[in-house]
């Protein structure tokens, strides 16, 4: 292996660990999406826009297993791209693989749209409501209508005390993977600070606003909630 690739494996190592420690239901997440989607898709050819693809899991969890599926990753970070390039690389799906550095506006205008769309673990990182607001209209302006769309976030309500338990759950996890308590509760207040948690309701309307429907909680573990739903007809 070559530095780059030592670098790409060490880094996506780091973070598939602290992926699974943070939810540690995330390969069940992943799995019951690829469910929702193989059956809306009915089996046939299927092209997915994937928001937030640095880390490249939504690509190994769903590649391999639907070789009619391409996909469209789309990142901010160019370092979790090469994280997401070097995983497509490692499983040779590179040929069903577009990986565009930046947000979502980088998509090119095209009549193209896509069959299906998944935005794991990004919505919290935008702080602005109309900014997410946004990226959901968008990601519905370029879906087939009916198409799927999963969205995965951190939720709940900053001032709450259901948020603070969960927030000790997801403590919990930490502390028992061995990580020491002051470096948990670190994070914790660092989780608190810079990540833009908004209710269930808000984020139903959000999804509503920007035209989904049949919008439907699926997920909770810790921190996180998801939602299927489908673009609107
Ligand atoms: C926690 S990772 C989740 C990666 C992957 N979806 C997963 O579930 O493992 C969040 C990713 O979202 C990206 N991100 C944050 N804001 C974004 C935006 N506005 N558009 C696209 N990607 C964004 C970050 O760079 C990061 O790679």
């Amino acid at each position: 292996m070559n530095n780059e690739n030592t670098h790409n494996a060490n880094r996506s190592h780091m973070y598939d660990t602290k992926a699974r420690i943070s939810i540690p239901s995330y390969d069940a997440l992943f799995a019951m999406i690829q469910s929702y989607f193989r059956v809306q898709l009915d089996g046939g050819d299927a092209s997915l826009l994937v928001i937030g693809a640095g880390g490249g899991n939504e690509l190994t969890a769903w590649g391999p297993a639907n070789p009619a599926w391409s996909f469209t990753g789309i990142d901010i970070s160019e370092e979790m791209l090469k994280i997401a390039q070097y995983k497509a690389n490692q499983l040779r799906l590179e040929n069903r693989v577009n990986l565009i550095h930046g947000t979502i506006d980088e998509l090119p205008a095209t009549d193209e749209k896509f069959d299906a769309a998944s935005c794991i673990l990004v919505l919290h990182f935008i702080p602005d409501v109309q900014e997410k607001l946004k990226l959901l209209r968008t990601i519905n302006a370029h879906l087939k209508p009916g198409a799927p769309f999963v969205l995965v976030s951190a939720f709940g309500d900053r001032d709450s005390k259901e948020l603070q338990n969960r927030l000790h759950i997801w403590k919990s996890f930490w502390l028992d993977a061995g990580d020491e308590a002051s470096s948990v509760d670190e994070m914790v207040n660092k989780a608190l600070m810079s990540l833009s948690f908004l209710s269930d309701e808000h984020i139903e309307k959000l999804l509503t606003e920007a035209g989904f429907t049949n919008i439907t909680r699926f997920y909770t573990t810790g921190l996180f909630g998801g939602w299927m739903s489908t673009a609107a007809l």
